[in-house]
């Protein structure tokens, strides 16, 4: 008889699963990793995951650049003083034996990197899990070209050169070919080849101000952005170059990655991205109207368990693969178990309850309106006229404004997830499900990524959590943040209530 897992039926494989430690951490003994793209959001957890879960791992070779002109060495030595480290610090404290360091940036010619570390990796490496990106949704074309199609071209040749490579893993994004409303774990039609875009760049950058907006969405045609049309080309250059080489190539497509769930603590963003910005405005009273309807789909993800699957599919593609063809493994929840607007809000509002930031401005509430004209008469209302209250009084003040940039803030984020707020996608995930089959239960507990039972009210309760963090907001002002949160809430009714009391007698007036 078969056995159950969450949805799934397990089948006679999963019967030869050996039972006992945990199959991915020992596949990962022994092993050399280059990760690139570790000082980003998904990046410093999959890091931190491989150190102190994969504790017999070899080497992980991490690529690095220079950034606004901080040297790398300065970079790496800031970089391991995150308080994110302060688990792996406790549990695995000579984790740094562990890590190489090694200048690379995507943007140079041959990545920038030196000889010796090039002939270092080409013997060494194993698994490569290419995560580096430009991932800014209309960052300039020739830029986000140069690094997510051309940087990863020359990943690819690295990996070539890589002798004992078992897995080159591309981190691409479930929306790379959003215009189909169900996502396929499968490779689509890329929307130009290599040449195209080495004209793109050339033309971008032969022009110092760059392609104008009009000229760029004609090239990009149905994609929505540079960022997604850069992801989609290439991914069909990584599965022309597998094809083509053999080279063993996955490509892992996440959908939105938002704060840690549980590891290595709850609540934890690295980067204030994607919809973030919202509830952070959300959190601190300065945005009441959200452009979306209530059922609209949140499709988002925990960064830990999105690390989980990438390792857990990295495994079952090296120990389960019959052949070198590239693969596609998806990660969402839309078909998986949905989370929706609604719902976040809901839990959110409890957490706002629980644990409000101290930095609020008002009391925090939220409306969603799905007719774009009323929604722009409520912006101009509830945001545009109460910043530019708010800096008057500020200037008055002799403060510095600031209410009207959080307003451009607010209104680009706007601009940006529009269309993802309005329409729903389904991610099919089949495969990456299927990854559970073969797991047991020490690798269910250690790499967990199985979102059929996850309580998703519970996970969104971390949202305001983890806009404290972002604020630099330490616990210790919950006391205090709750009495304002009331005093707010009371100036809130009693502005609502006077307001319905002007128009009641506005009205009355009118009518006599
Ligand atoms: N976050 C999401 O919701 C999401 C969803 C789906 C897919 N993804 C994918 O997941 C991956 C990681 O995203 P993220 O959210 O962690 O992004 P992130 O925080 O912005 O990190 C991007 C990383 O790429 C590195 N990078 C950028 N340009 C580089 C260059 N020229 N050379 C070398 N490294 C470079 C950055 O290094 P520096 O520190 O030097 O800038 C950083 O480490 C990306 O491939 C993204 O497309 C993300």
């Amino acid at each position: 008889m078969n056995e159950v897992h969450g949805n799934l039926k397990l089948d006679d494989k999963s019967k030869s699963k050996n039972n006992g430690d945990s199959q991915i951490r020992k596949f990962y003994a022994g092993k050399v990793i280059l990760l690139t793209g570790f000082t980003g959001f998904l990046g410093t957890i999959i890091l931190e995951k491989l150190l102190r879960t994969c504790t017999e791992i070899d080497k992980i070779y991490i690529m690095i650049r220079e950034k606004r002109g901080v040297k790398v060495d300065e970079r790496i030595k800031k970089y391991f003083e995150n308080p994110i480290f302060n688990t792996l610090r406790n549990v695995n404290p000579h984790f740094m034996q562990k890590v190489v360091p090694f200048y690379g940036d995507l943007i140079k010619s041959d990545l920038g990197i030196s000889k010796e570390d090039r002939r270092c990796l080409a013997e060494n490496v194993n698994i490569i899990i290419h995560n580096a990106s430009s991932v800014y949704f209309n960052a300039k074309l020739s830029h986000c070209l140069r690094i997510n199609v051309i940087g990863t071209q020359k990943m690819l040749e690295l990996g070539l050169e890589c002798s004992r490579l078992e897995a080159f893993v591309y981190v691409s994004t479930a929306y790379s070919h959003h215009y189909n409303k169900q996502i396929e774990e499968t490779f689509y039609q890329p929307p130009v080849d290599l040449k195209v875009i080495e004209d793109m760049i050339q033309a971008d950058e032969e022009n110092a101000t760059g392609l104008s907006q009009e000229v760029t969405n004609d090239i990009i045609g149905k994609w929505r952005n540079s960022y997604a049309f850069s992801k989609a080309t290439t991914e069909g250059l990584v599965e022309t170059f597998s094809r083509k080489t053999s080279l063993p190539c996955v490509i892992y497509r996440p959908s939105i990655i938002v704060y840690t769930n549980e590891e290595p603590i709850p609540a934890w963003m690295g980067n204030k991205n994607g919809p973030i910005h919202m509830t952070i405005f959300c959190a601190l009273g300065f945005m009441h109207v959200i452009p979306a309807p209530k059922d609209c789909i949140l499709d988002l993800i925990p960064v830990d368990l999105t690390t989980n699957g990438l390792l857990a599919l990295i495994w079952d593609y090296v120990v389960h693969r019959q052949s070198n063809e590239p693969q596609v493994y998806n990660y969402g929840s839309s078909d998986w178990n949905p989370n929706n607007l609604g719902l976040a809000y809901k839990s959110f509002c409890v957490s706002c309850r629980e644990v409000p930031p101290i930095k609020m401005i008002w009391y925090p509430f939220l409306n969603y309106i799905s007719n774009f004209y009323v929604f722009l008469v409520l912006h101009t209302l509830f945001h545009v006229l109460p910043a530019m209250l708010l800096d008057l009084i500020r200037v008055i003040c002799g403060k510095k404004p600031l209410a009207v940039n959080m307003l451009l803030v607010l209104g680009r984020n706007f601009g940006a997830l529009y269309y993802f707020m309005n329409e729903n996608w389904i991610i099919k995930t089949d495969k990456l499900k299927g990854v559970l089959n073969y797991m047991n239960a020490a690798d269910l507990k250690e790499f967990p990524f199985d979102l059929k039972a996850f309580d998703w009210f519970a996970y969104c309760k971390l949202s305001v959590l983890c806009v404290r963090l972002l604020l630099h907001d330490p616990l210790e002002t919950v006391p205090a943040a709750r009495r304002k949160y009331q005093r707010l809430r009371i100036l809130h009714y009693t502005v609502c209530g006077l307001f319905i009391l002007f128009m009641l007698i506005f009205l009355y007036r009118i009518a006599n």
